[in-house]
């Protein structure tokens, strides 16, 4: 009989959600991932079963998951999938809202509805959400991003309330600035150009912000935490994965008051 657990992974192609796939494959677990280019190469991870996943998709959704159903339940689902705009509040568009929003936040919305019967069926289960800092406290000209991490953030609260009677877990994992996130994922609001009121300090935030990312932590210690993490019977709520100034940043924000919190903000971001 199969003794190993299963995992199934959202945004598995690339960053994070890569980085933990491969975690979680070292560790012995049985791999199922997910990913929209996954369409195209099926192999694209070493050991792991590659489908493809579009979580704006419901349709795409229920396919992956009766694929995935076929080679094994999942005692874990990781939700990884993610994407940002760059851009004002001003000036990014209720349609590239509208694209984080779907992504990031309905993503998960619509992988749950449709992993949580298999998941009660199976007699409990864990459920792994990846929100961010962000989804603590904003910084400028990431307002689309930062509103799909706080929504993810309360909504996980009211999941894990209510599957509790049914074995299932619910976790965030809170992670600070990692290396490996593709640009791709990353576009300019389509309004900002040189002519933008915000432009100057636009460019100083952006500046900031890809700096820190690509300076940022190691994502293959990232998976590793989650992947010993879930190993676990018992898994923490949350789980922030960051470096000490981050975790600093996220306490100053908490305990000090907006107006304070802005200067530090506004002076690290806006030069
Ligand atoms: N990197 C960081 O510093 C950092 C910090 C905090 C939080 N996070 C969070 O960690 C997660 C991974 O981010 P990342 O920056 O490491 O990775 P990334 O390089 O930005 O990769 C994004 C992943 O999401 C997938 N994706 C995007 N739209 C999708 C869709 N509609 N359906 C299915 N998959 C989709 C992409 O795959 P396809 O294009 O193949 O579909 C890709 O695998 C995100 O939730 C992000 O918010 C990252």
């Amino acid at each position: 009989m199969n003794q190993r657990k299963t995992v199934w992974i959202t945004g598995a192609s690339s960053g994070l959600g890569l980085h933990t796939a491969m975690a979680f494959r070292d560790d012995g677990w049985q791999v199922i991932a997910g990913a929209r280019s996954f369409g195209d190469n099926p192999a694209a991870i070493e050991g792991v079963t590659c489908l493809p996943l579009d979580v704006t998709s419901e349709e795409s959704i229920r396919a992956f998951c009766e694929k995935a159903a076929v080679v094994a339940l999942p005692d874990a689902l990781v939700q990884c999938a993610g994407m940002l705009v760059l851009g004002s509040c001003e000036e990014t568009a209720p349609e590239e809202f509208r694209r984080v929003i779907d992504t990031n936040y309905l993503g998960m919305v619509r992988m749950n509805r449709e992993v949580l019967p298999l998941m009660r069926q199976n007699g409990g289960g864990k459920i792994v959400m990846f929100s961010s800092i962000n989804g603590l406290m904003g910084i400028p000209f990431q307002s689309a991003y930062t509103a799909s991490k706080h929504a993810i953030e309360g909504y996980a609260e009211c999941l894990a309330l209510e599957v509790k009677p049914f074995n299932i877990q619910v976790m965030l994992v809170e992670p600070g600035d990692h290396r490996s996130g593709s640009d791709k994922y990353r576009p300019h609001a389509a309004a900002m150009n040189d002519g933008s009121p915000y432009a100057a300090a636009y460019a100083s935030a952006t500046k900031q912000i890809h700096h820190d990312e690509s300076n940022g932590s190691d994502p293959d210690i990232l998976g590793r935490k989650i992947a010993k993490a879930l190993d676990k019977k018992r898994i923490p709520f949350r789980k922030r994965i960051a470096s000490p100034d981050q975790h600093l940043a996220v306490y100053i924000h908490r305990f000090l008051g907006a107006r304070i919190n802005a200067v530090i903000l506004r002076k690290y971001y806006i030069k």
